[in-house]
C-alpha cells in the first residue's frame, strides 16, 4: 500500500529538507504503513544502475541490514547523496579508501589495526586533558554580557581538540588542521561559501599532512597512536596512504557528528528546562546516550544489496541502494517508550545513533560519549543559567542533522 503521507517526489535525502527539519512525521508514517519503501530520485551518475533507494525506517530492519554485510555492502558509498548534486566519480573512487566504505575482509583488517588506538585505556588517557579543555572552552564565554553563538564558541572546539589529542597533532599545527577540517565538511551549505574544490583541496591537505606524520614516526617512533598504527609497514599495520585516509575519516566522522550532538543537546536542554535542572542536580550517566538518540546527528547511511534478497516484505534486487534511517529507528515506538520525550534518565537506551551494531559500528563512540559528558559537566558547573536567545539555524545537508548557529546567553 503506498504511503499517503508522502507526496510525489518526496526524498528523505533532499538537502533542502534537512535544512528545515528532520522529517519525523513522515518517518512515523512509513514505519507503520510501509517500513521499507522505494524512494525514486531524479538524476544519475555513470556507473550507478539505480535511480532511487529503499528507505528502511524500523529499528529492527536497520539493525538487520547493518549486521549482514554479506547481503548489504558498504563498498559503493555509504552516504546517500543525490547524484545530480555536485558529486564526481573521482571523489567516489577516493572514498573507497575510507574504512567506512570497505567490506570484510579488507575492512576487518583495517578495523583490527585502528582499534588499537581506541582502547578504553587510550580513551581514559585523554580524559584529564579533555576535561581541562572543556573547562577552558566554557570559561571563555562565562563572562559574556552579550549573546554568543554556541556552535562556534563552544560546540566546535572540543571534538577537534579530541582528535588532535588522540593523534598527537602538535599545538602549532592545530589551527591549520581545524581550518581544513571545517572547510571539508562545509560545502553542502551555500552559506559557508566553500566550493567543492576547496573542500576537496582541504581533504587532500589533511591526507598529505597525515602521510608526512606517518613517514616521520616510521623513521622515529614515539609513544603515540601514530607510531602504534604505522610502526612497520606490513599486514598488521597501516601503510602511509591508509593512515592518511584514516586521519581524513576521523576529521569527518569525529568532528561534525560530535559538534552537532553537543549543539542539539544544548538546545534540547534549553527547551526542556526541567531536564536541565535535573541534569545540573544529578548529572545522570545516561545523559550522553539520550542526547545522541534525540539528536541523531547522522540521519542516514546507505548500503548496496550484494544479491537479490527480501527485507520487510519487499524484494530488494542486487545493486539497489538501501538507506538506513537511524533518525527513524531512534523514534521507533516498538523499541522506545515515549520516543518523542527527551529524558536524560532513559535506561535502557538501545538507540542506533552510532550505527546499527554491525562491523562499522562507530569506532569513536566512547570518545564521543566522553566529550559530551565533559562539556555538559563544564557548562552545568559554570553556566547553569544559560538561556536560549534565538532558535537554531540549521545546516543544509543530505544526511547530517546539523546546526550552524545557536544564539544563547550565558545568564
Ligand atoms: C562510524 C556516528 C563520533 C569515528 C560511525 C557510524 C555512525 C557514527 C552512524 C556508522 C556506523 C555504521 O555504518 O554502522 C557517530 C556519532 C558521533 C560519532 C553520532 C558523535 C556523537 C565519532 C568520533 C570518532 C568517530 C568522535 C573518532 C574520533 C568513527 C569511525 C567510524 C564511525 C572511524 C567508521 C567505523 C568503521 O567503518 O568501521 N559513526 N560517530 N565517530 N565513526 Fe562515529
Amino acid at each position: 500500500m503506498p504511503c499517503p503521507a508522502l507526496p510525489d517526489g518526496f526524498d528523505f535525502t533532499d538537502p533542502d529538507l534537512l535544512h528545515h527539519r528532520v522529517p519525523l512525521p513522515e518517518f512515523a508514517e512509513l514505519r507503520s504503513v510501509e517500513p521499507v519503501r522505494w524512494i525514486p530520485q531524479s538524476g544519475n551518475v555513470a556507473g550507478f544502475q539505480d535511480d532511487g533507494y529503499w528507505a528502511v525506517t524500523r529499528h529492527a530492519d536497520v539493525r538487520y541490514v547493518s549486521t549482514h554485510p554479506e547481503l548489504f555492502s558498504s563498498s559503493v558509498n555509504t552516504a546517500i547523496i543525490r547524484f545530480n548534486d555536485h558529486i564526481e566519480r573521482a571523489s567516489i573512487e577516493a572514498q573507497r579508501l575510507i574504512m567506512l566504505n570497505m567490506d570484510p575482509p579488507e575492512h576487518t583488517r583495517v578495523r583490527q589495526i585502528v582499534q588499537r588506538g581506541f582502547t578504553p585505556r587510550s580513551i581514559r588517557a585523554l580524559e584529564e586533558r579533555l576535561r581541562n579543555r572543556a573547562h577552558d572552552i566554557v570559561e571563555t564565554v562565562r563572562g559574556s554580557s552579550e549573546p554568543f553563538d554556541f556552535v562556534t564558541e563552544v560546540a566546535c572546539e572540543l571534538p577537534l581538540q579530541a582528535i588532535a589529542e588522540l593523534i598527537g597533532i602538535p599545538q602549532a599545527d592545530r589551527a591549520r588542521i581545524f581550518d581544513w577540517s571545517n572547510k571539508m565538511i562545509a560545502y553542502d551549505d551555500p552559506e559557508y561559501a566553500v566550493t567543492e574544490e576547496v573542500g576537496q583541496q582541504s581533504a587532500a591537505e589533511i591526507i598529505s599532512y597525515a602521510m608526512t606524520m606517518a613517514g616521520e614516526r616510521k623513521k622515529c617512533p614515539a609513544h603515540d597512536i601514530v607510531s602504534t598504527l604505522v610502526a612497520a609497514e606490513d599486514e598488521g599495520n597501516l601503510n602511509s596512504d591508509e593512515f592518511g585516509f584514516f586521519v581524513l575519516m576521523l576529521a569527518v566522522a569525529g568532528n561534525e557528528t560530535t559538534r552537532n550532538a553537543i549543539t542539539h543537546g544544548m538546545h534540547a536542554f534549553l527547551t526542556h528546562p526541567q531536564q536541565w535542572e535535573l541534569y545540573c542536580r544529578e548529572r545522570p550517566s545516561t545523559t550522553a546516550e539520550e542526547i545522541v538518540r534525540w539528536a541523531t546527528p547522522v540521519v542516514s547511511f546507505q548500503r548496496t544489496a550484494t544479491q537479490d534478497t527480501e527485507l520487510g516484505g519487499k524484494q530488494i534486487k542486487k545493486g539497489e541502494r538501501v538507506g538506513l534511517f537511524y533518525a527513524s529507528a531512534n523514534h521507533d515506538p516498538e523499541v522506545f517508550e515515549r520516543p518523542g520525550e527527551f529524558d536524560v534518565t532513559r535506561d535502557p537506551n538501545p538507540h542506533l545513533g552510532f550505527g546499527g551494531g554491525g562491523p562499522h559500528y562507530c569506532l569513536g563512540k566512547s570518545l564521543a560519549v566522553l566529550e559530551i559528558d565533559l562539556i555538559f559537566n563544564a557548562i552545568a558547573d559554570a553556566l547553569p543559567g544559560i538561556r536560549l536567545v534565538e532558535d537554531p539555524r540549521r545546516l543544509r545537508s543530505a544526511w547530517i542533522n546539523g546546526v550552524k548557529e545557536l544564539k544563547v546567553s550565558a545568564s
